[in-house]
């Protein structure tokens, strides 16, 4: 694969609420794509997923109604994995963050897949160069970090493995580009960039409310008009997850250190069952 120009086909490998995201953004762009789950359920819900998501860009004017269509026309949704991998020439996986379900998985990509083509995980948290142990083309691998929602978020974080082929790098920064995305660059260190920097200041405001050093509304108040961040630390913790940002918390604890310690709070919070807004409670009350 030389540039971004010349990918026509690709694949995505987990119809979830990233890879129906990543398909759609793909179709939109002009580019075949077939979505892949071992679930017949998911799929239907992917698909159901980029119509809603098309229909909507239709409604707000930031679509045309025939390109909104065209790019429906470019997504298949299969359970082949051969398939849906045979003449891909960029293969996006975004299956649950389990290091040995996504290891697995490309074990069998590369068996299926020309050998040119781009392989890019979608992977949160994990490591680009333990992720790709075992393949045979690890110069093809790297990690291409989305963000939810796709098709409304414009970041691209690209993660580059020690074994990442320095030809692959600019053709994944020409493909965000061309997905309407703002590509960076970042070496495989755990949380790359977003994941370190965003969970530093969320821990630290989870820290500050331990202390009674303000309410969760004035921290947050602080950053949205201080420091013009669209959504405060403590109420983008309750739409992540405070399960998943403590999930996170240890794994950069483990790997980076003690200023990654999750503050006692957060576990606290998390055994309570206040997970944040999937669970009506977390530093803030949720209702429909
Ligand atoms: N949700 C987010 O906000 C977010 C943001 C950035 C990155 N990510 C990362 O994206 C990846 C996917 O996350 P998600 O939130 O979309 O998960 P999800 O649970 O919504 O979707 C995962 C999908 O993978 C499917 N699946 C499971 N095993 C499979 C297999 N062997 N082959 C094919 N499909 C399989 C499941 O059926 C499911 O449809 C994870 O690595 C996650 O860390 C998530």
């Amino acid at each position: 694969m030389a540039d971004a120009a010349d990918v026509e086909r690709a694949a995505v490998l987990g119809a979830g609420t990233m890879g129906h995201g990543i398909a759609q953004v793909c179709a939109q762009a002009g580019i075949d794509v077939v979505l892949y789950d071992v679930d017949d359920a998911a799929l239907q819900r992917g698909l159901a997923g980029i119509k809603k998501s098309l229909e909507k860009a239709v409604e707000k004017g930031k679509a045309r109604r025939d390109e909104a269509e065209a790019a429906l026309r470019r997504v298949t949704v299969l359970k082949d994995l051969d398939a849906a991998c045979r003449r891909a020439d960029v293969v996006v996986e975004a299956v649950p963050e389990k290091l040995e379900l996504k290891r697995k998985l490309f074990a069998e990509v590369e068996r299926h897949v020309a050998p040119e083509a781009m392989l890019a995980s979608n992977t949160s948290s994990l490591s680009i160069e333990r992720l790709a142990e075992g393949l045979a083309r690890p110069e093809r691998f790297l990690g291409l970090h989305f963000f939810n929602p796709v098709p409304l978020m414009p970041l691209l974080e690209i993660v580059v493995g020690p074994r990442t082929g320095a030809g692959v790098v600019v053709a994944a920064a020409a493909l965000g580009r061309r997905l309407g995305k703002e590509p960076i660059v970042v070496q495989d260190a755990p949380g790359f960039a977003s994941s370190r920097l965003g969970l530093a200041l969320g821990l630290e405001a989870i820290r500050m409310v331990e202390e009674g050093v303000a309410s969760a509304t004035d921290i947050d108040k602080a950053m949205e008009l201080g420091y013009r961040h669209p959504m405060g630390p403590l109420k983008l913790t309750d739409l992540v997850g405070l399960d998943v940002r403590l999930g996170i918390a240890e794994y950069l604890h483990q790997t980076l250190g003690e200023r990654f310690r999750p503050p006692e709070l957060l576990r606290r919070m998390v055994g309570e069952g206040k997970l944040g807004k999937k669970s009506g409670q977390g530093f803030y009350e949720w209702t429909e």
